[in-house]
């Protein structure tokens, strides 16, 4: 059985200040929650507000990005061990958006998934396709070299303390969501990639988390998706109300 997720993405929005109201509101409303984890992604200047947050609760907190190296001369960048000792227990690897503006590639997402796990992290690795890739008919070609070229160089042990979340460009920020039957096509595509690529175990364990305009009005309908394992929210992750509500979805 794999325990849902619902993650929130808050990209560069929310200073400390709105970080910690959105935190007053949001931890008492989701108290009684077990049956998803919860993870929130503050920008880093917001992580220690939203970790001091979270304790004594069973919310999680992500960085948005890390680099590889443990340390160096790599202005503007913060390392595994540096967000561990701030009391993440996770990190984003290779969103959309940062393989759109800022360089990322397959092999960038490899290093940092690695390092992540090195650090003792759970790496959550987006992929997904653009809408071109989508109707050029390529969107299967593009996860299988986005699974086999990012996460080629982990062993299954290091695999099954990933959690990948699928996420078509075409609906992130979009309002344009996947259908349901669509997301879990994609999801059964990158389990069906993950078990030639490591065992058919590490497949049936992985959880994979759907992206792109999750809303309160429709995360039931994906969550009943058989492969679909949990969300990773933008847009809706912000105010505090909305994202109670898809974290609620079966309550
Ligand atoms: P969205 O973003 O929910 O605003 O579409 C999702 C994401 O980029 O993770």
């Amino acid at each position: 059985m794999r325990k849902a997720v619902i993650a929130g993405n808050w990209k560069m929005f929310k200073t400390r200040s709105e970080a910690r109201a959105f935190m007053d509101v949001f931890a008492p409303k989701v108290a009684g929650v077990n049956h998803c984890e919860i993870i929130i992604a503050p920008p880093f200047t917001a992580l220690t507000t939203v970790i001091e947050a979270t304790q004594g609760t069973r919310i999680a907190v992500a960085a948005q990005n890390l680099h590889w190296e443990k340390e160096g001369a790599f202005t503007g960048e913060i390392s595994a061990p540096m967000i561990v000792e701030l009391g993440c227990h996770a990190v984003i690897v290779g969103h959309s958006e940062r393989r759109q503006y800022f360089g990322e590639t397959d092999s960038t997402v490899r290093k940092k998934a690695r390092a992540a796990l090195a650090a003792g992290l759970t790496p959550i690795v987006c992929i997904g396709e653009t809408s071109q890739e989508r109707e050029a008919g390529e969107t299967d070609a593009v996860l299988k070299r986005q699974i086999s070229g990012g996460l080629a160089a982990l062993t299954v042990e290091e695999f099954s303390r990933i959690l990948v979340a699928y996420e078509p460009i075409w609906a992130i920020g979009t309002g344009q969501t996947a259908t349901p039957a669509i997301a879990a096509s994609a999801h059964r595509l990158i389990r069906q990639q993950v078990s030639e690529q490591f065992t058919t175990e590490s497949a049936a364990q992985l959880r994979i988390l759907y992206g792109g305009s999750v809303k309160p009005e429709n995360i039931s309908a994906l969550m009943a998706e058989d492969d679909i394992d949990g969300a990773l929210v933008g847009g809706a992750s912000l105010d505090a109300q909305s994202f109670a509500s898809i974290v609620k979805y079966p309550m």
